[in-house]
């Protein structure tokens, strides 16, 4: 069956995402704000799921249409052929959002929601009553400026969830944009990398996965996988294509950080994501960071600063990394931070700036170029 899917974004790496789709070779994508529209079956269902790195999740949309009143939100979900894509037995769970909208309350559009679907069910089925025991069916209900989306959710647990981060720092980036940082780069295991202060270590461990093609979502399983409209060949199809997709590249991207702690977090991550052999773990404040290499890459996510009493440390470390970047003549320097007057401290104006956003807080990914682009 083909469908209409969505692949949810954070803001500001739509395009990325776009890209990663295009590789994929996906065509007639709509990209719009913190999502991108394209048309697939059950085995681009599979697909998308497993190897898109920046994507947050995969969505069924079901339908798009005006809603001002209750009414018109029920006609127009009962409307939707829910049966087609939910079993008898399906648990159908109504989530919900609205912006801008005259239909505001949620829980109400939820339960209005609900009830549509349980009547296009009653039809289709020809019952009164559904326990509700099957597989999981997330349905949301999604409204901005009195435009309702209805979509029901492929993926389960978001795709940032590789299944190799159990333990992490203070401030982890979410693996999702540690790939955008990597891709937005265009760094290639051809050249030297390194992340100075690293945390547990989310930036170098997705760039190792990308360095050796490893599909993100080759570890942990999706919500979809106990759907009875997709055939458990298709996972075991791509999976089994994913494994043989791994290269043979031979790389080693240096993970710096001060904190003995974090770094072990990030050994033991690295480990469970299967790229140990090609990341290397060192303490190191980032004032010492040098290198013999004339050209190589630094992606990197400081601290920001948020608490009090951090500002002035914060300052201090972002006028350190100018000092480090100016001895790095040949190098390109990526980092993402919130701070307003970072090109200040770093004493010297980006080459290039993206606005993103590391959950809620808006940052710049302010891009340095060196001599390999
Ligand atoms: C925002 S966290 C990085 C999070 C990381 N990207 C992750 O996903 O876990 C910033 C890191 O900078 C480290 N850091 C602070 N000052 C440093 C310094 N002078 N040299 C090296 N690392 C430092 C902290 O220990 C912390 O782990």
């Amino acid at each position: 069956m083909d469908y209409t899917l969505i692949a949810t974004t954070t803001f500001g790496i739509e395009a990325i995402t776009a890209k990663e789709l295009r590789d994929l070779g996906y065509e007639d994508l709509k990209v719009e704000d913190g999502k991108v529209t394209f048309t697939g079956d059950e085995m681009d269902i599979v697909i998308t799921n497993t190897w898109l790195r920046t994507a947050d999740r995969i969505l069924i949309k079901m339908a798009e249409f005006k809603a001002e009143s209750f009414e018109e939100l029920f006609q127009g979900t009962l409307a939707v052929p829910w049966g087609d894509l939910i079993p008898i037995h399906g648990n159908m769970h109504v989530v919900g959002k609205s912006i801008k909208s005259k239909l505001f309350s949620v829980p109400d559009c939820q339960s209005i929601v609900k009830k549509a679907v349980v009547e296009a069910m009653k039809k289709k089925y020809r019952r009164d009553r559904f326990a509700e025991n099957g597989p999981t069916y997330k349905i949301e209900v999604a409204l901005l400026k009195d435009i309702v989306t209805l979509t029901v959710d492929t993926t389960g647990p978001g795709l940032h969830r590789r299944g190799y981060r159990e333990n992490s720092g203070r401030a982890p980036l979410k693996e999702t944009l540690a790939a955008a940082l990597v891709l937005i780069s265009k760094w290639d295991p051809s050249k030297t990398l390194a992340d100075i202060c690293c945390g547990s270590g989310t930036i170098p461990i997705e760039a190792a996965m990308i360095g050796k093609n490893i599909a993100p979502g080759l570890n942990r399983s999706f919500v979809s996988e106990q759907w009875p409209s997709m055939d458990s060949e298709l996972w075991e199809q791509v999976r089994e294509g994913a494994r043989k997709s791994i290269n043979k590249e031979e790389f080693r991207i240096l993970a710096s950080d001060i904190d003995t702690w974090v770094l072990r977090t990030g050994r033991d991550n690295a480990e469970k994501a299967g790229v140990s052999n090609y990341i290397s773990f060192q303490k190191l404040p980032l004032q010492e960071f040098s290198s013999k290499k004339k050209a190589g890459f630094i992606i990197c996510n400081p601290p920001y600063g948020e608490r009090l009493g951090e500002e002035k440390e914060v300052e201090c470390l972002y006028k350190d990394m100018g000092k480090v970047y100016s001895e790095l003549n040949d190098w390109s320097f990526f980092v993402l931070t919130p701070h307003k007057d970072f090109q200040t401290l770093f004493g010297k104006k980006s080459d290039k700036n993206r606005k993103l956003y590391n959950g809620r807080i808006q940052c710049y990914y302010h891009q340095y170029f060196g001599s390999q682009k």
